[in-house]
């Protein structure tokens, strides 16, 4: 009898690969788990996209039939973690997901589906110093920024504001991340609060503002991916769950609704890096007890699974010359979403659109060609883990003559292009935001998110 339960312990442990229990791990603790996922399962692939102040690598573990390079049609997911160093809810989260998914893969359908489908990277800690200054307390903002002291959801570049700060290398991080893959979809997990939040996070007083919020192009499939993530979450939903909630009707809001906020990282994805990214409020308490850990993942592992089925919405494809040849740089849009900087099809003339079902007129544009206009009915991608295929066809392939026409769009999207766009609103909400944001946080650091 013994010997058959030690057996049965021993063939469950042997089975079960790499284990992983609900506590707060440290940046060591960390690496050495991502270290042994990537040993063990050949769909994983582990690898740093750069340091911390104080030279902690800031892992990366990427996910997907094809872990270790991009496939055409592939889209490329992420999530982050623990950006605020105190805010640790989501780092467990992640943690736990990875176990979830490494477990899943080949054994559970929708994991199989997802990971067949999408390629998953997952940034476990984006502030490993943060995290390892800590103070486990729920409100104090011991352990929030990096060594520097910086607040890094403040230190991305951002098309509303002006200032112009130093990057810090956590953030340079990120940004160089962002041109090595093309990102389609991401969430951004934070602790404090219960709310799904959605861009932009700030605003320069132009058309954007609109009834308090400062509203994007894709306002429609923001709010459609925050209300997935809040509705599949067990209470996000319902209103009021932490002590001082805002009016967060569906248990959603606009960030700049919420609060003003000048260099955040959910509007530097979607305005530079094509990604649409939502900040993800987890925890009323920033720091809970390890008690608590279990109760976090029940509450959120359903939602984390169908946020990342959403990467499916809308339409993808190539831009391919009459030669069949990828083209690079086409301009891809969709008639009334004016982004600020038009997506681009990327190295691989590749481009993804979420959208939701409907029809939609793309307009394809590159130098020397006619703009292409097609019409295209839109299904729901995420229930077939496909979002619709469909490649324009350019056809006429000399491209010898350079565009004369000055309406051509810049081949880059600076900050001032986009400003001279917006129209220069003076004095900008987005600098006295900045400066109310500075006394807020001298006076009251408790109460940031
Ligand atoms: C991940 O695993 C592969 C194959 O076992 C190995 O070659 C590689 O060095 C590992 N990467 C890291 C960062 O440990
Ligand atoms: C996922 O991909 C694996 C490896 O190619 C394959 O064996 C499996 O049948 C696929 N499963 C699903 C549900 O797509
Ligand atoms: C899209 O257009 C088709 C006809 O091409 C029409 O049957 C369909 O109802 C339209 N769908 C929507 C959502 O407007
Ligand atoms: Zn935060």
């Amino acid at each position: 009898m013994f010997l058959f339960a030690l057996s049965l312990f021993f063939g469950s442990w042997l089975s079960s690969g790499v284990s992983l229990e609900f506590r707060y791990h440290n940046s060591a603790e960390v690496e050495s788990y991502l270290r042994e996922v990537n040993n063990t399962y050949e769909f994983t692939h582990l690898h740093s996209i750069g340091k911390s102040i104080e030279g902690r690598d800031l892992w990366v573990l990427i996910l997907g039939k094809n872990p270790t390079t991009h496939q055409i049609g592939i889209p490329e997911f992420k999530y982050v973690g623990n950006m605020h160093g105190n805010e640790v809810v989501g780092r467990v989260l992640l943690l736990q997901l990875i176990d979830y998914l490494t477990r899943g893969y080949l054994e559970d359908q929708l994991v199989t589906r997802l990971l067949n489908s999408t390629r998953v990277h997952i940034l476990v800690s984006m502030n490993p110093d943060g995290f390892e200054s800590s103070s486990r307390d729920c409100m104090y903002s011991q352990g929030r920024f990096n060594k520097n002291g910086i607040d890094l959801n403040r230190n991305f570049p951002d098309a509303f504001s002006k200032e112009s700060v130093p990057r810090e290398v956590e953030v340079r991080a990120i940004m160089d991340w962002l041109t090595t893959e093309s990102f389609v979809l991401s969430a951004n997990l934070h602790g404090g609060a219960l709310v799904a939040s959605y861009p932009y996070d700030n605003s320069n007083k132009g058309s954007e503002l609109q009834g308090g919020s400062s509203i994007t192009p894709d306002n429609d499939v923001f709010i459609h991916l925050a209300k997935t993530y809040s509705y599949t979450h067990t209470t996000m939903h319902k209103e009021n769950q932490c002590y001082d909630s805002k009016d967060f009707t569906d248990g959603i809001t606009n960030g700049f609704k919420w609060y003003p906020l000048p260099g955040g990282m959910q509007d530097y994805n979607y305005v530079w890096g094509q990604c649409l990214e939502l900040t993800l409020e987890l925890s009323c308490c920033k720091f809970p007890s390890e008690s608590e850990l279990p109760g976090f993942w029940d509450a959120n592992r359903g939602a984390l699974l169908a946020y990342m089925q959403q990467v499916h919405l809308g339409v993808k494809g190539q831009v391919l010359d009459a030669d069949g040849n990828p083209v690079l740089n086409a301009l891809v849009e969709v008639e009334g979403r004016r982004n600020l900087c038009p997506f681009r099809t990327d190295i691989n003339g590749e481009y993804y659109r979420l959208l939701l079902p409907g029809n939609y007129t793309f307009k394809v544009t590159i130098p020397g060609h006619e703009v292409l206009t097609e019409t295209l009915a839109v299904p729901y991608g995420p229930g077939s883990f496909s979002a619709l295929s469909h490649n324009f066809l350019l056809q006429r392939a000399e491209a010898t003559t350079p565009s004369p026409s000055t309406t051509q769009p810049p081949q880059s999207c600076t900050a001032s292009l986009i400003r001279a766009y917006l129209g220069d609103h003076s004095p900008s909400l987005a600098s006295r935001g900045l400066t109310s944001l500075l006394l807020l946080q001298a006076l009251f650091s408790t109460i940031l998110l």
